[in-house]
């Protein structure tokens, strides 16, 4: 087997730069409708063979960037490129959604193995369904493809004939991820795969998971709020708050020294990872704001044992630091 593909020598497979997702709300008969900023900017670029892990509290923005990604909808504003083609939706343009070849490069696994999965079908028929819809493949050579998959995700060749309701949660999910590679895509989105998982069962499909990426050359956008989770399966790592990126860079360079006072507090609360690394103990405090309401400047001042006046003043931008991108006035100062 050939080792995992160097950053340096892959292509970028997806990018998205600036995108955006805002939504429109009612709050009620009398009070003006409201806009919720689900995701705000958020720039990224994946090569071949390597992971993004997208990290964040709930309702930060990360099931919406991943519906971006995997063309579920389209963006507010912003771009997304998918294999050096470009595939933002638009007016005056063909939906990329329609473009058959695009959908097949990026699938998603979701967190819930028992609701992706129809109930009244059997593995086999759940193999076989995405090649029968976007394919020309006969039956027996659809027949062929889900008995080679079933056995990549480490289960047996009787289990064709089987109900999902027959297996594990684990077993599930290894059901799941084999659907999602039926068509041979070059991009997985995984929102937050294996915490619906017992805890013991994690690292074995996390491990498959890694398997076939070398074997298969797939890069990874892993949604997870699961910092030692992340630890185990990221190159990189984009940290979200309120729909933004506030910090974003090598998964190695943020472990070791995270520098945006929400990214240290978030490993901070994370015991799997070795105390050593886990920097200053920030608490998070606090409730997230409403995205309805969000603050001014920075969103996180209100949460931020290190906020001044600043602060509330202009948003700070992404810029470099230390090897990664920080959103953050006083990042200097905090150190
Ligand atoms: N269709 C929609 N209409 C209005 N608001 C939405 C819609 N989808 C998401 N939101 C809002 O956008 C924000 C981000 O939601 P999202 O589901 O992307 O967060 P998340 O990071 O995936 O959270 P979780 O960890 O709970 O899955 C939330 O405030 C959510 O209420
Ligand atoms: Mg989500």
């Amino acid at each position: 087997m050939s080792a995992a593909p160097s950053p340096a020598a892959s292509p970028v497979v997806i990018a998205g730069r600036d995108l955006a997702r805002h939504y429109g709300v009612g709050r009620g008969l009398f009070r003006p409708r409201a806009t919720v900023k689900a995701v705000d900017g958020v720039s990224f670029a994946l090569a071949a063979g390597r992971t993004l892990a997208v990290v964040g509290e709930s309702g930060s923005g990360k099931s919406t960037l991943a519906r971006l990604v995997t063309l579920l909808e389209p963006p507010t504003s912003g771009s997304l490129a998918i294999d050096g083609r470009d595939a933002t939706a638009g007016p005056g343009r063909a939906d990329p959604a329609d473009d058959p070849t695009l959908r097949r490069t990026v699938q998603m696994v979701f967190q819930n193995p028992y609701g992706s999965l129809n109930p009244r079908k059997t593995v086999g028929a759940i193999l076989e369904e995405p090649l029968r819809i976007n394919t020309a493949l006969g039956k027996p050579a659809r027949t062929e493809a889900a008995r080679a998959m079933i056995a990549k995700v480490g289960l047996r060749p009787e289990h064709i004939a089987r109900y999902p309701h027959m297996f594990s949660g684990g077993q599930r999910q290894r059901i799941a991820i084999a659907r999602a590679l039926m068509l041979s895509p070059r991009i997985v989105v995984a929102d937050e795969p294996v915490s619906a998982l017992d805890v013991s069962i994690r690292a074995q499909v996390l491990n498959l998971m890694l398997d076939l990426q070398r074997e298969l050359g797939l890069a990874y956008l892993f949604i997870s709020h699961d910092l030692s989770v992340v630890r185990h399966i990221a190159d990189e790592v984009l940290v979200m708050y309120l729909g933004r990126t506030v910090e974003q860079g090598p998964k190695a360079t943020i472990f070791a020294r995270p520098r945006h006072p929400y990214t240290k507090a978030l490993l901070a609360s994370t015991p799997a990872v070795d105390p050593k690394h886990r920097g200053e103990r920030i608490r998070l405090t606090g409730e997230l704001p409403s995205p309805l309401d969000p603050p001014s400047g920075c969103a996180f001042r209100t949460r931020c044992p290190f906020a001044t006046g600043e602060c509330a003043g202009a948003r700070p931008e992404l810029r470099e630091v230390a090897g990664r991108q920080v959103a953050c006035h006083r990042v200097e100062a905090i150190g």
